[in-house]
């Protein structure tokens, strides 16, 4: 599905990805275009997004291996539509290979020209195919604890315990959360659709290694793909967290001849770190 990028107030980038280099076309509407309402993409091939051996060949406790894997030939459309007016109202479809996808957006106001503006801003999305089986565990600060007003969670042999297990964080027994990641990850997505936001920014860790291709996969799916089409609509302005300067389980960026086999973080030939480096997790 598309999803936009640069939005400003006369302009706005529209892109996705295809699986063949067929063009495609954007036809917008709205205030101010005239002739300018339609313009073809030009695809280009990106061939960072080819998986790695690595990737391929990932076992996940869980899921049948390699069902969460996506075309390996990707190509990239990138519209950008000037002239727009501030603060109004644009409709689009999106014309390739026989599909079709609809949306609409509103261009930023001009400086000084808005009443409001709803920004939603979250972090650590941290995305990856594991998250559709894992239930991340439920920290409890190690620095700060309990406050002297909180009730204590369940413990071992609980029904939350039962229900949802438990894992061991910092050398503590540590309960799990009653949602897996995806699961959660939708339900915030629903909120923040219905909040109607002009622009959503994420603060960093979008993805569980940003040199982990399924885990890119996997962001798209929920914004732009399988599970919302918020992107296609909202603005998303994202920041490098930590985990965009990890490759999780490729050991290095790029394609598999970059791959740098003295590299231990995370561990070769496993998605995240373990033991006492399961706090960068974070
Ligand atoms: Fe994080």
């Amino acid at each position: 599905m598309p999803y936009l990028q640069a939005p400003a107030a006369t302009s706005m980038s529209i892109n996705w990805i295809s699986e063949t280099d067929e063009p495609g076309t954007i036809s917008l509407s709205g205030p101010g275009l005239g002739k300018s309402g339609k313009q073809s993409s030009a695809p280009q091939y990106l061939d960072l997004m080819e998986y790695t051996r690595a990737e391929l060949d990932q076992q996940i406790e869980g899921l049948e291996q390699g069902s969460w894997l996506k075309s390996n030939s990707n190509y990239k459309h990138s519209v950008t539509f000037q002239g727009l007016l501030p603060g109004k109202s644009y409709n689009y479809t999106v014309t390739q290979s026989g599909e079709t996808h609809s949306a609409a957006f509103k261009t930023a106001p001009k400086g000084g020209a808005w009443k409001n503006v709803r920004i939603i801003a979250f972090s650590d999305s941290e995305t990856e195919p594991r998250g559709r089986t894992e239930h991340r565990e439920w920290e409890l600060s190690p620095v700060n604890g309990y406050t002297a007003d909180s009730i204590q969670r369940p413990g071992a042999g609980s029904k939350w315990d039962q229900q949802f297990g438990m894992t061991t964080r910092n050398g503590e027994p540590t309960l799990r959360y009653p949602l897996d990641q995806s699961t959660a990850f939708n339900e915030n997505l629903k909120h923040i659709e219905a909040a109607d936001p002009d622009l959503v920014m994420m603060a960093g860790d979008l993805t569980q290694g940003s040199g982990y291709q399924p885990a890119w996969d996997e962001l798209f799916g929920h914004v732009a793909g399988e599970h919302s089409d918020l992107a296609s609509s909202v603005p998303l302005l994202p920041a490098l967290g930590n985990w965009e300067t990890y490759a999780a389980l490729n050991g290095g960026y790029g394609t598999e001849t970059d791959l740098d086999p003295g590299s231990h973080f995370p561990p070769a030939g496993f998605g995240i770190p373990v033991g006492k480096d399961r706090a960068t997790r974070l």
